[in-house]
């Protein structure tokens, strides 16, 4: 898994209480260890009995926080310490027990008194058989925890371990990791700010079953989403026909035309601070798609291509102020076309790709780019993932709107050798230190 900046850093407690689905802490305290947070797991007595504290001493390399009165002696760290030094807490798996402990205050394990001698941001995942979750006194505790400002992470539906199918299910790892990013940001640079990105690859109709499209995955718009969601922004993504699921936290629209494209662009951009164009937008579709399919015949067959509507002319014609970021997908030529977009269309920045490029563009996970900017701005990027790109955009963005880049910035990587050895590849092995990507040449 690459560094996600947000997490990089970052002291994220995880507190892991009695339940059955405890063994899925141990995936989410790697995987926040590879995002490059520094990890510290408190579990309460019950929690032992299913999982050893060893397993995650082992992947966090750090001690694990179990009894409050061995502590001082054992491992230097405080009964409050972890929660004073916290970044972001996560309470996974949530008990109903936990649950009820928090929501009263209740200070007798290590979870309960981290999180009240904590200011930091809490996020709790419960996990228990359906009724116990549907039964109202753990609807009540949850609901005072929502009104304290703790974020809950809803478990999902499906076989428990009770025999019964409901719900009560820990949210999978990855999702846990993801509304932690969410939380941290909640303090992040772009927090109060309303983003809109476009992803995807748009289907132009020809018949009812056969379109007109291109090799777009969305990879590179949704890790944009991401990226500004994990600095605080509340983030619309307008998805054309992408395959990945919905991020965490970001309100996504789901559209297949460049014409349902245009609407919800123009629908979502009023009082947006920033539109990032990601999408590949078909420049034309058939100008009349059969009704019914199409029938094999021997002679050709003539598509009349008409042009569709120009989104970002549209969004400029319309006055909005958001600062609008293209993207220019390229097979050659790449800056002088990518420079001639960004004045055509007059956007504040463009971000070139070489499409030609093995391992970048289309379908990767990585991208190899560069962003030039309207006032001059060229900054070429090694290969990187779609996410490291993502923010370094946001960097620029976030610049020319008026403030330095700040929480969880790409700038605050740690070195591209950590990319490498997390899975970066390619130019990213030419440097031993990041390159400044945050002040304007
Ligand atoms: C095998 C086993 C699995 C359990 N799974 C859960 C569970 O998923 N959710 C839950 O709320 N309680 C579960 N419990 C009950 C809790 O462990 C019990 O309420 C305990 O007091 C919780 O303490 P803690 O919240 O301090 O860890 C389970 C108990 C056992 C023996």
């Amino acid at each position: 898994m690459p560094l996600i900046p947000v997490l990089q850093d970052k002291r994220v407690v995880l507190g892991v209480s009695g339940s059955i689905a405890a063994y899925k802490a141990v995936a989410l305290a790697s995987a926040l260890t590879q995002a490059g947070a520094l990890v510290d797991v408190a579990m309460t007595h019950e929690a032992t009995e299913l999982v050893r504290p060893l397993s995650f001493q082992a992947i966090t390399h750090r001690p694990v926080a179990v009894d409050m009165f061995h502590l001082l002696a054992e491992t230097e760290i405080g009964h409050v310490s972890l929660g004073l030094n916290a970044d972001a807490i996560v309470v996974a798996p949530a008990t109903a027990h936990t649950l009820a402990k928090l929501a009263l205050g209740l200070a007798d394990d290590m979870i309960a008194t981290t999180v009240l001698a904590s200011r930091a941001p809490v996020l709790v995942a419960p996990a228990m058989d359906a009724n116990m979750y549907q039964h109202p006194t753990v609807a009540e505790h949850l609901e005072v925890l929502r009104q304290r400002g703790c974020a809950i992470l809803e478990p999902g539906y499906g076989h428990l371990a009770s025999g019964l199918v409901g719900r009560g299910r820990l949210a999978e790892p990855e999702t846990i990791l993801e509304a932690v990013r969410a939380v941290l940001g909640r303090r992040g640079d772009l927090a109060g700010w309303q983003v809109v990105v476009t992803a995807g690859g748009t289907q132009e109709p020809i018949d009812p079953v056969r379109f007109v499209s291109n090799r777009s995955s969305g990879k590179m718009g949704f890790a944009l989403a991401e990226a500004a969601r994990d600095r605080g922004a509340h983030v619309i993504l307008i998805a054309a026909n992408v395959a990945l699921p919905d991020p965490y936290g970001v309100e996504v629209r789901r559209v297949r035309t460049a014409q349902e494209m245009a609407e919800q662009v123009l629908e979502a951009v009023p009082g947006a601070d920033a539109l990032l164009m990601a999408a590949a937008v078909a420049d034309y579709r058939p100008e009349q798609p059969a009704e019914h399919k199409l029938k094999k015949r021997s002679e050709e067959l003539a598509l009349r291509l008409v042009p569709t509507t120009d989104i970002l002319a549209s969004t400029a014609r319309a006055g909005f102020t958001a600062l609008r970021v293209g993207f220019a997908a390229e097979s050659e030529h790449l800056l002088e076309h990518a420079r001639a977009k960004l004045e055509q269309k007059g956007l504040d920045l463009i971000v070139a790709n070489d499409v030609t490029l093995p391992g970048s563009g289309f379908g990767a996970d990585d991208n190899k780019v560069t962003i030039l900017g309207r006032d001059g701005l060229e900054r070429d990027l090694p290969l990187l993932p779609k996410l490291q790109v993502a923010y370094a955009v946001l960097d620029q963005v976030r610049r020319l709107r008026g403030g330095a880049p700040d929480v969880g910035s790409f700038d605050r990587l740690r070195s591209f050798d950590r990319l490498r050895m997390s899975g970066g590849r390619g130019d990213a092995e030419t440097y031993s230190s990041p390159p400044d990507f945050g002040r304007p040449t």
